[in-house]
């Protein structure tokens, strides 16, 4: 079993695992929950779709594409690159969800430019960490905490790794954690929150888990606003009317709760 791992300058805690990923658990259940939210034949298209990416990967001009993002490793002496990542795994990552990419650092600066926050009442949760590359660039900010969630253990183990093993003298954040479990079950922490999300889900995954946020903000309501990097699925963040795009561009956007906007907009006014 994978254990929640944290690095902190002060009072952080390892997070127990919370319901360890299993390959059959995880397959099981995402095939239960896209069967109910989309019927049989179309996630039987998407199925052969997402078995079909996973063997042009095995292409030897794919596999070529997969070394070009090693410049962040090499700057920074961790391991976050795809080429390294097995068949297997981005195998299952591709059938459940999607397939492991880390961000790029230009595009996440991109992002964390826009968020109009003051990053130190904030705390960063990335819903499907990876190896944790977005945890690590997130870390070069003053956020008060960073969270990451990962179900495939091999990754979440590569990201552990890489949090010890971060260093950077623009770090900011020490106080990371990162938990291998299921996105659906993650609860989120108290405090306003930047939810970072690099195209992690296939549809079904991502509805539930904007209805489990939307589900903590009415129950606690504060400050949260999603970075939602490459927007295949932004049309369930344009329909949630408890959220407003507030940037964006063709690669990705940023939504946050219309509660908090409009007071803001008050407060300025
Ligand atoms: C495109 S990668 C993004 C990696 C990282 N966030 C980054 O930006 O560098 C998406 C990740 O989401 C993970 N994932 C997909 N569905 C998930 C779920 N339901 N719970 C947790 N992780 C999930 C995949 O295993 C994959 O590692």
């Amino acid at each position: 079993m994978d254990e929640g791992d944290s690095k902190s300058n002060s009072s952080a805690r390892p997070i127990p695992t919370q319901r360890a990923s299993s390959s059959q658990r995880i397959l099981a259940r995402h095939w239960q929950e896209s069967i109910r939210y989309h019927g049989l034949p179309r996630y039987l298209r998407e199925l052969s779709g997402a078995a079909k990416d996973a063997m042009l990967e095995l292409l030897p001009s794919r596999r070529k594409a997969r070394f070009g993002d090693l410049d962040y490793d090499w700057e920074h002496s961790v391991d976050t690159t795809r080429s390294n990542v097995g068949f297997g795994t981005q195998l299952l990552a591709g059938l459940t969800g999607r397939p492991y990419f880390a961000s790029e650092p230009w595009i996440f600066a991109e992002i964390m430019q826009a968020l109009p926050v003051d990053f130190s009442q904030f705390t960063f949760v990335d819903l499907g960490s990876g190896k944790g590359r977005a945890l690590l660039m997130a870390s070069d900010y003053p956020f008060q905490r960073i969270m990451g969630v990962e179900f495939m253990p091999a990754l979440h183990r590569a990201a552990q790794k890489n949090i010890r093993s971060y260093s950077n003298e623009r770090q900011q954040c020490r106080h990371i954690e990162a938990v291998c479990m299921d996105a659906r079950d993650f609860q989120f922490p108290d405090g306003p929150l930047v939810v970072y999300l690099f195209n992690p889900f296939s549809e079904a995954t991502f509805a539930r888990v904007l209805e489990n946020l939307s589900g903590t903000v009415e129950q606690a309501p504060r400050p949260v606003y999603i970075a939602y990097r490459f927007t295949e699925f932004e049309n369930l963040l344009a329909r949630a009317n408890w959220l407003e795009k507030i940037a964006g561009t063709q690669q990705w956007a940023v939504y946050g709760n219309r509660a908090v906007i409009a007071r803001d907009r008050r407060n300025r006014a």
